[in-house]
């Protein structure tokens, strides 16, 4: 079949769609499998029940329910919802923010790639604007979504070694330099995959960086705050008009209700609409409709502070000391885990490349992901792209133990080797 330029981009080779293929795939040829690959947030009972129980109350009155199946929202999605959440957050945060600043979108995926090409690619005078990833590794979702070569530049980090083989990234900003080729500057705040959560000086300057280019700085806050709040930080949340802000029901717990929900100023939340409007209508208003009455009292915020975190923290803590015990003695070091469901583990001078490791894990049952995926638009040579793996410990316990036991030998082995 041939296919338009468009259609040649979107279907050939996309990294997330093999990813999320091959994971898919080794999911289903072995059970027995330590997931400790994908994205997938954990089931949290106490919550599953809070949205069966928001669900069913929908269901049982007519007119809700007509709503929530039999009527197409407004291309910014649910207006209820829309004003809720303004509200929440002019009284939660103080946040000079209206509804005409919220726009919902299916899922936060469709979010960027909605924002990201109305900032970067060929501008009426003919010039051509990229996404800046200020700090890479970033997001692996954010690879594929550009209409045009060459979309996004990232720059390395600065990396900062800590005790307990921990280590953090930092944003470089003496080789940070952002000019007329940069139409957005975009960073995930807490970060996937590393679990880092950039300071509040840095998005300061960010934002100073943005404010004088007079473009937009495009915080993805889907693990952070105001909701999930898996954030061991203390990030301040902050919003003004030079940034646009991006959540997401997901990691609440409600990834397959794809809801994102964007906080920006109104011209961009018009632009997002027109967009919603042509490829979708609407977005769908099961998400928000959900979480609208948990938004009107408050209680979504201080959810996220009483079970999510905590139940992500422990999970963490576990993994923690798991991976200290499992690698002792090998040159492992760890990303300092200040926020998400990620661990980024970093093999100084690893005799194979990361995805090797990553093949050679899943013949031993283990599922973790590749570092060098989340390089987007990193375009210098640096062999720390090939030294780090991303597990998730968002899921069962005891597949993660027995990951994490299984990663160890499998490094012993290798390091035994050279
Ligand atoms: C950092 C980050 N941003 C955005 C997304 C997209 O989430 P969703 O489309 O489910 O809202 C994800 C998903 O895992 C993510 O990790």
């Amino acid at each position: 079949m041939e296919l338009s330029e468009f259609g040649t981009r979107f279907t050939s080779e996309a990294g997330i769609l093999s990813l999320m293929d091959d994971l898919g795939r080794a999911m289903a040829d072995n059970g027995g499998i330590a997931m400790m690959g994908g994205g997938n947030p954990g089931y949290i009972d106490e919550l599953q029940t809070i949205f069966q129980r928001s669900l069913a109350e929908i269901v049982d009155d007519r007119d809700r329910f007509r709503a929530l199946v039999g009527t197409y929202d407004p291309p910014e999605g649910n207006i209820r919802f829309i004003d809720n959440f303004a509200s929440m957050l002019r009284r939660q945060y103080g946040w000079d923010v209206g509804p005409e600043n919220i726009c919902l979108t299916n899922g936060s995926q469709s979010a960027f790639f909605i924002l990201f090409n109305l900032f970067a690619g060929t501008y009426g005078d003919g010039s051509c604007k990229s996404i800046r990833l200020p700090l890479a590794p970033e997001y692996i979702g954010y690879a594929d979504l550009g209409l045009k070569d060459d979309f996004f530049i990232s720059s390395k980090p600065r990396i900062e070694y800590l005790e307990d083989r921990l280590f953090k990234y930092r944003v470089d900003f003496d080789n940070l330099e952002v000019g007329s080729e940069t139409g957005a500057i975009c960073v995930s705040r807490p970060t996937n995959p590393t679990g880092n959560v950039i300071t509040d000086d840095e998005v300061e300057k960010l934002l100073g960086i943005c404010r004088n280019q007079k473009i937009p700085l495009i915080l993805d806050n889907a693990y952070g705050v105001p909701f999930p709040g898996i954030i061991h930080t203390d990030a301040r949340p902050m919003w003004d008009e030079a940034i646009v802000k991006c959540l997401s029901l997901s990691k609440l717990g409600l990834p397959a209700v794809r809801t994102g929900v964007i906080i920006a100023r109104q011209e961009i939340i018009r632009a997002v609409a027109s967009l919603n409007a042509i490829m979708t209508l609407a977005p769908g208003s099961l998400g928000a409709m959900l979480v609208d009455r948990l938004v009107e009292s408050g209680e979504l915020v201080a959810l996220g502070r009483r079970i999510i975190k905590p139940f992500y923290r422990r999970k963490l803590e576990k993994a923690m000391a798991c991976i200290h015990r499992e690698l002792k003695g090998t040159p492992y070091r760890v990303h300092r885990p200040e926020g998400s469901m990620f661990l980024w583990l970093w093999f100084e001078d690893l005799p194979v490349t990361s995805l090797e490791l990553y093949e050679r894990l899943k013949k031993k049952g283990v599922l973790v992901v590749s570092g060098h995926y989340f390089f987007p638009g990193l375009h210098s040579e640096w062999r720390h792209t090939d030294e780090c793996i991303r597990l998730t410990y968002s899921q069962n316990e005891a597949d993660v133990e027995r990951g994490i036991s299984i990663i160890g030998q499998e490094i012993r082995e290798l390091y035994g080797r050279i």
